[in-house]
């Protein structure tokens, strides 16, 4: 048996006596919630991680082949360095920025290891915040939530420019610009590179071509967060932003993410990108990424980043990969193209062909609050609180149920 905890310590001061309690994480509380639920019919649309048919999480086959042949090769876990595993660096910034993008090729973009795009997100904030301490960050209006504590928590202010066009579900490209075409020169404007987390609604190819000509007329450093290259349209075809901004200006960062599109989620495998005027410039901002990460974690951790660039540097592995995530990305469509044909067939009122126009994992159904909170208690569906779905939660067995879960509360408001 354990010792019994001390009872009383006298007039010893609590240091923690001073916390008040606080609620669970928005996100992470769904995941939380769905897992108790024990009602066989539940659905889970909470936190964005991809599922198969089955509502199951596996690892990449590419990546399963790329961890035995590890297992089997490496013989040493001795540090790797700062900056991390540079063969995954380069993996990073030809898969990000293209094979043939002369940023890397002249030295003026370069890839720096991260713990997943969240570090990334962390690291590069703590940059803007050395290199510019009144800077603000603006996020789109609304963007992923726990977006504002990794930058906010750096000490820099949080504000937001108008995003969704709810009634289209589309950009408004009008209200961002006309917001953005307002800010101080130097400012930091938060961008999702493709699959806007929680919208879906992504910038067209010409809207990008309006926003980086605003953005280096209005001389605003973007920064993307890229955490679902791939599972847009493709890999190519999703990085076009990213790509475009980092040839017309002289100042960008990219956070990405290996978490969904490599399957390696719970590896916290990810980079950020700066791209700048000259290799020089690149140099002193990648010297002090170095000395912010070793004053936060050190060094990130190595697993997921092998894997990652023996994945990328293999041709078989890569070609494996490839197909995997190009299934997924069709999978995630045909799920919005189910779910919108039965929403459209069952709700009298309402629109629901947005989520076919809509990319990625991430759609906001236009519900209540009281709305969502009957389908979680009533009919065990689970969605983030502003009716945020992971679209990779439905599959042929739920979305006869969902669409008819979906179809009861809105016709009974
Ligand atoms: C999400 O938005 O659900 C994912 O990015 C997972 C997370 O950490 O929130």
């Amino acid at each position: 048996m354990p010792d019994a905890p001390p009872k009383s310590l006298g007039n010893y001061t609590i240091m923690f006596e001073s916390l008040s309690a606080i609620p669970e994480d928005p996100l992470l509380g769904v995941m939380t919630a769905y897992r108790r639920d024990p009602n066989p019919l539940k659905v889970d649309l909470g936190v964005g991680v991809f599922k198969t048919e089955d509502g199951l999480t596996p690892l990449p086959a590419a990546i399963a082949n790329a961890a035995r042949a590890l297992a089997a090769e490496q013989t040493t876990k001795v540090y790797v360095g700062q900056a991390g595993n540079e063969r995954f660096n380069q993996a990073i910034l030809q898969l990000t920025l293209g094979v043939h993008h002369e940023a890397p090729i002249w030295g003026r973009a370069r890839a720096l290891q991260a713990p997943g795009g969240c570090g990334a997100l962390r690291i590069g904030a703590e940059l803007i915040r050395a290199a510019n301490p009144n800077a603000a960050i603006y996020v789109s209006d609304p963007t992923w939530a726990n977006h504002i504590p990794l930058l906010g928590n750096v000490g820099l202010a949080i504000e937001r420019y108008p995003y969704l066009d709810r009634k289209a579900g589309t950009v408004n490209l009008a209200g961002m610009l006309t917001r953005l075409d307002a800010l101080p020169a130097g400012s930091t404007v938060l961008l999702h590179g493709c699959c806007h987390n929680p919208t879906g609604a992504d910038l067209t190819n010409e809207e990008w071509l309006c926003l980086v000509e605003l953005l280096e007329r209005r001389r605003l450093v973007p920064f993307v967060d890229m955490a679902y290259q791939g599972l847009a349209d493709s890999l190519e075809a999703d990085a076009y932003g990213a790509r475009l901004l980092v040839s017309r200006l002289p100042e960008v960062l990219v956070a990405v993410s290996c978490s969904k599109n490599f399957g390696v989620y719970r590896e916290r495998t990810g980079a950020i990108i700066i791209a700048s005027e000259d290799s020089k410039s690149v140099d002193v901002a990648m010297a002090h990424l170095r000395r912010i990460a070793r004053g936060i974690y050190s060094m990130p951790p190595d697993h997921g980043a092998e894997l990652v660039a023996r994945v990328w540097e293999r041709q078989e592995l890569r070609a494996q990969w490839q197909a995997e995530l190009d299934s997924m990305c069709q999978y995630l469509n045909a799920q919005r193209e189910a779910l919108a044909a039965r929403l459209g067939a069952l709700c009298n009122e309402g629109d629901y062909s947005f989520l076919t126009r809509q990319r990625g994992m991430f759609s906001l159904l236009p519900l209540t609050e009281s709305q969502i909170y009957r389908l979680r208690e009533a009919h065990h569906i689970y969605m983030a609180a502003d009716g945020r779905i992971n679209v990779a939660g439905i599959n042929s067995q739920n979305v006869d149920y969902l669409a008819e879960s979906v179809a009861t509360v809105v016709q009974h408001a």
